[in-house]
């Protein structure tokens, strides 16, 4: 079966063509520099850069792959959680597509599909425990099956990746700073007295607001030399690694049946955090992260949700799919 991914939610666009759950195509377009000239992501401007770019951008990957257009035999788009503007253009699209090319269209759950996508290249059996870290969304799950996911724990306040991308901006990087703020704490050397929300709570649940605005705070009070910048990436980072190992560990402990524990979203493409997550799992559990590229958004993980949900019976196939902005898991 030939499944069109379609990936609009936030500031990426992104396609992938999946033949059999192999991926035979992809291609993304990220409006990150045109976002870091507003400071952020603006919705009106990154849905138009969407409108502009997304036809091109699937004519191209289809012309360079010698695919055919009446090989899609379904079509599978994000339409939730996400930014309205940017779910509508790529829901819009994606039905114009079905509707002329006669095939089924499916809603994919944009958090589903950034925890499924880690079965795609690697050898992850249900049940497992995933934590999802990305810019707008924090969250521990504990997977049974691709439509049955338990929540364990979330967010009271800002995803990790924003309170990253928040950070990044105090000490001069441009949006969005989750990367180039790694590479900053790599030069660090001391630890400043940050505080790790909810370490020690029984709680699954992350606090990250308060964090940031402590940082926020010293920043103020201090001025800021490279080593300093330096010392407080560092920092930053390090409170967030003891608090997101801590919390997977515990998850695991409750969960002792789970197969593997999975990293994934945008954040998961950070070493460091993957790193202190390995440190703190029993040395025979296997902790899985997608690729990088696969970590932030893009259209390879809708193909693969949807791939893997044609194989379970409880996938509906609608024309009509609604673009969902709160869409819960
Ligand atoms: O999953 P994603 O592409 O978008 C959402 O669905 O939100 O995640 C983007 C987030 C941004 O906040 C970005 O700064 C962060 O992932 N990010 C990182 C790293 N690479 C990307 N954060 C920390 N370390 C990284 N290496
Ligand atoms: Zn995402």
């Amino acid at each position: 079966m030939n499944i069109l991914g379609i990936e609009t939610s936030c500031d990426e666009a992104g396609l992938a063509f999946m033949r059999d759950g192999r991926l035979v195509a992809q291609a993304l377009s990220s409006h990150a520099d045109v976002c870091a000239q507003h400071g952020g992501v603006l919705p009106e401007v990154v849905a138009r850069e969407h409108m502009r770019v997304l036809p091109h951008l699937a004519q191209k990957m289809f012309m360079d792959n010698s695919l055919k257009w009446s090989d899609v035999d379904a079509v599978a788009v994000t339409s939730g959680p996400g930014l309205i503007s940017s779910l509508l253009i790529g829901c819009g699209f994606a039905r114009g597509l079905s509707r002329s090319l006669r095939c089924p269209l499916v809603g994919i759950n944009h958090l589903r599909a950034h925890v499924l996508v880690a079965r795609m290249e690697n050898d992850v059996r249900y049940p497992f425990i995933a934590l999802l870290i990305s810019g707008g969304h924090t969250a521990l799950y504990r997977v049974n099956a691709p439509d049955q996911f338990d929540v364990l724990g979330q967010t009271y306040d800002d995803a990790l990746g924003e309170a990253f991308d928040k950070v990044a901006r105090l000490l001069g990087i441009p949006y969005p700073g989750g990367a180039r703020l790694e590479a900053l704490a790599r030069e660090g050397k001391e630890l400043l007295p940050f505080p790790k929300p909810l370490l020690n709570r029984d709680s699954l649940d992350f606090s990250f607001s308060g964090l940031k605005a402590s940082i926020a705070r010293y920043v103020e009070q201090h001025t800021l030399t490279d080593e300093l910048r330096e010392n407080i990436a560092y920092s930053f980072q390090e409170s967030v690694a003891e608090v997101v190992a801590k919390k997977v560990y515990k998850a695991f402990e409750q969960n002792s049946d789970a197969h593997s524990v999975v990293l994934t979203g945008g954040v998961a493409a950070n070493t460091r955090l993957r790193q202190a997550v390995r440190e703190r799992l029993p040395e025979n559990v296997p902790l899985c992260c997608p690729s990088p590229k696969f970590c932030t958004d893009n259209g390879v993980m809708i193909a693969w949700a949807a791939h893997e949900l044609y194989r379970c019976t409880s996938l509906q196939r609608d024309f009509d799919v609604v673009a969902h902005p709160n869409m819960p898991l």
